[in-house]
């Protein structure tokens, strides 16, 4: 289902090439000359083999239109590569130089309100002016003619976070290719008067002439919610093109090296489609920012998962995370004492083969001054840059065991996640503005680890087949395909978990007609043997209304396992259903006064229903990750899987795997340290763990991290 780019892995400057990469953004280019030898005397000492750099510096590559200068990147290159430190060179285009907004102010971004977007920033350009990519171009082709024979360079970063800045443009150019882009994909006008339903609100288009992007159009007016998704689709797609144009530029003039450029995968955001772009990598590489508080380490785990899938289980690159706080939030936690290490390393753990930062030596002016990096104001002689230097010894200590290359054992479940559902549930149109599939996705995957168990993160348009439960969190949009694999894969024998907001609109963001959840043409609901005809929406706070249902036993309805869900407690959405199959089961109805005030009162709320060699789950509202973590211990984990983990729901516990060596991590999730018995293997890291005295035994502490070989 997916036709990525064949794998391919940047080499570092070691003997063999291989190594488990490590260092960050590199920005000499801010500092007087004279840093560079301290700088790469500091590399040294902490065991940096790799920098991604020029990633900003258009201006200083080319100062003045046409007039390109490598000196200074050729001296810092050569430093650095004789220092054997490899470059993960940019192809510079992130922020353009202010003399081409002066000379050419038409390539920038207008806002939806018709307001052209100002210089001074970065990503300040529209992704599709031809005048823009031309210069773009033109600079990767230097860029490339310059730097191709370069035995230090060994990678392309692309760009920069594509679409940080510039993902919604409402320019003419914007408005002129978004034409383009419709046409191409509907191929007649009546097709996408279809598909728009543009039948509400005198919306006919008569051709493509006619189509028009989603801009302000006063007051209150809604966006017509399928024009909405085309046109972050296409957003996508621009950005998408614009990537390639300049992947394509450079590989024209120097195909050997690998091109990757920082997606943005964290549960707070989906900027892009990233199960698109992971096609066009030759290996993929994220930015992850932490979350504080107590999800710090699941969340990170939940974001590495969809990147592992997305690499397709192959190793992938974390390409910038930091040493301690960002700038960027209105309250900048730092990391405590051995988060530092705890990060790097669960991306390890969670696939990853090269772990670098942003930024190397932080910044002195800017915007970005107070954000932390792996060389902080305070110097060399500082806790931070201790961490980075203990980091740097554990990835080598990791490499020399054999770790690089080994890939990160599936799970038995995938949660799916569809970046397309995500911009859906952002529509303002919908039951609740509280939908959030992301987040629901997020709460799943914290409750499997409650619950001792793991699960991966699929994309929905991937192959997820062999799996032997798929969980469907609030992805509100199903096709009938995708309907129809779910329905094949449960027939097949796999088991579907279909959450509460789940395949309520097509691809064209038209509801299934007929009762809820009608995906597929009512295919999901015969999966299910549920149907609903509303939706019960809370959480408004108004006054004399109850601001949770609880579940329990009660009502008419024989429960099987009554207790499992007792009191579990739900907040924002309940479906209202009736049981249509003969043998559908009700593991857990609405109860109490509160179901009664709005008449849900021994309504089935989770069910179940056998479906060929398979069953389907329905949950059929929102639930909290402990109440989830019930849920999925009482029907979901396959009682191996809980048993040897019941005890270690306190730590998160991966393996990465080769025909030759096993690698077990384990990373407690909480405050408390954690004992652990009978781990087989020899440790290959022990931070701010102990050994027992008994053969296998440990004690990992708070931010601790144990790693074991096989
Ligand atoms: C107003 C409008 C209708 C419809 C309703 C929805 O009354 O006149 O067209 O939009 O709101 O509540
Ligand atoms: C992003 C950018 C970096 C930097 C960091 C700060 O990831 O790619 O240039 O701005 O954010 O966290």
């Amino acid at each position: 289902m997916t036709t990525h780019r064949a794998f391919r892995w940047p080499s570092l400057l070691t003997e063999s090439g291989r190594g488990i990469a490590f260092g960050g953004d590199y920005n000499p280019d801010q500092w007087p000359e004279e840093t560079l030898d301290e700088d790469i005397r500091l590399m040294g000492e902490a065991g940096v083999n790799v920098v991604s750099l020029a990633i900003f510096s258009w201006d200083k590559i080319e100062p003045v239109e046409g007039a390109f200068t490598f000196e200074w990147l050729d001296h810092v290159i050569d430093r650095l590569g004789r220092a054997g430190i490899a470059v993960d060179l940019a192809s510079a285009t992130a922020a353009a130089p202010l003399w081409l907004y002066e000379s050419h102010p038409e390539v920038l971004p207008v806002d939806r309100y018709g307001h052209t977007v100002n210089a001074g920033s970065r990503q300040s350009w529209q992704p599709t002016s031809p005048v823009f990519k031309e210069y773009a171009l033109r600079l990767c082709r230097k860029l490339a003619e310059h730097y191709k024979d370069n035995p230090y360079v060994t990678a392309w970063h692309m760009g920069n976070e594509y679409g940080w800045n510039n993902r919604y443009d409402y320019s003419d150019n914007a408005l002129a290719a978004f034409r383009t882009w419709c046409e191409a994909k509907y191929g007649t006008i009546d097709a996408l008067n279809e598909a728009w339903g543009t039948a509400f609100w005198s919306q006919h288009v008569n051709s493509f002439d006619e189509v028009l992007l989603p801009r302000h159009m006063g007051g209150d007016a809604m966006v017509n919610p399928s024009q909405q998704l085309d046109y972050e689709r296409f957003g996508n797609d621009m950005l998408l093109d614009f990537y390639k144009a300049e992947r394509d530029a450079i590989e024209q003039i120097c195909p050997d090296k690998p091109f990757t450029t920082n997606f943005m995968v964290s549960t707070d955001q989906c900027v892009m489609n990233y199960a698109k772009w992971a096609d066009e990598v030759d290996f993929v590489s994220n930015d992850h920012y932490f979350h504080e508080g107590e999800s710090h380490l699941d969340e990170l785990a939940c974001s590495d998962a969809l990147m592992d899938s997305l690499a397709l289980g192959k190793p992938w690159y974390v390409m910038e995370h930091s040493t301690s706080a960002v700038q960027w939030k209105p309250l900048n936690t730092r990391k405590r004492a051995g988060e530092l290490m705890r990060d790097s390393l669960a991306h390890v753990a969670m696939g990853a083969d090269a772990i670098c930062f942003f930024q190397w030596r932080q910044s002195k002016s800017g915007a970005e001054a107070f954000h932390s990096a792996m060389l902080p104001h305070a110097g060399a002689d500082s806790k931070v840059f201790r961490g980075v230097c203990e980091l740097g010894k554990a990835l080598k200590t990791l490499s020399d065991a054999g770790l690089q290359g080994t890939e990160l054992e599936r799970a038995g479940t995938a949660i799916l996640f569809s970046a397309e559902s995500e911009w859906a549930t952002r529509s303002e149109t919908l039951p609740s503005m509280k939908l959030n599939h992301w987040h629901d996705v997020r709460d799943w995957y914290r409750a499997f680890l409650d619950a001792g168990t793991r699960a991966d993160i699929m994309p929905l348009k991937y192959d997820w087949s062999d799996y032997k439960t798929v969980v469907l969190p609030t992805v509100l949009m199903l096709s009938a395909v995708d309907t129809r694999r779910l329905a094949d894969f449960a027939a097949a024998g796999g088991r579907v978990v279909v959450g509460y907001a789940t395949g309520l609109i097509d691809e064209n963001f038209h509801t299934w007609l007929g009762g809820y959840p009608g995906a597929g043409n009512g295919l999901l609901r015969d999966m299910l043997g549920i149907r609903g005809e509303e939706f019960n929406i809370l959480g408004s706070g108004v006054e004399g209304e109850p601001e949770a249902i609880r579940l329990g036993a009660g009502g008419e309805v024989a429960l099987e396992d009554a207790a499992a869900l007792n009191g579990a407690t739900t907040r924002l959405w309940q479906n209202d259903v009736t049981v249509t199959g003969d043998r559908t089961q009700v593991l857990a109805m609405y109860a109490g006064e509160e179901a009664d005030e709005w008449e849900l009162d021994g309504m089935a709320a989770v069910t179940r229903n056998p479906y060929g060699a398979g069953e389907a789950y329905f949950v059929g509202c929102d639930l909290d990750v402990a109440d989830l973590t019930k849920l999925i211990r009482t029907y979901l984990a396959a009682p191996a899987q809980s048993q040897q983990s019941q005890a270690n729901t306190d730590v998160l516990h991966t393996v990465r795997k080769s025909a030759d060596a096993a690698f077990d991590f384990y990373l407690p999730r909480g405050k408390k340290e954690v004992e652990l018995q009978g781990v087989e293997g020899e440790p290959v890291v022990l931070f701010q763990t102990e050994r027992g005295e008994e053969n296998g035994s440990y004690t990992v502490r708070r931010n601790g991290v144990l790693v074991v070989r096989r």
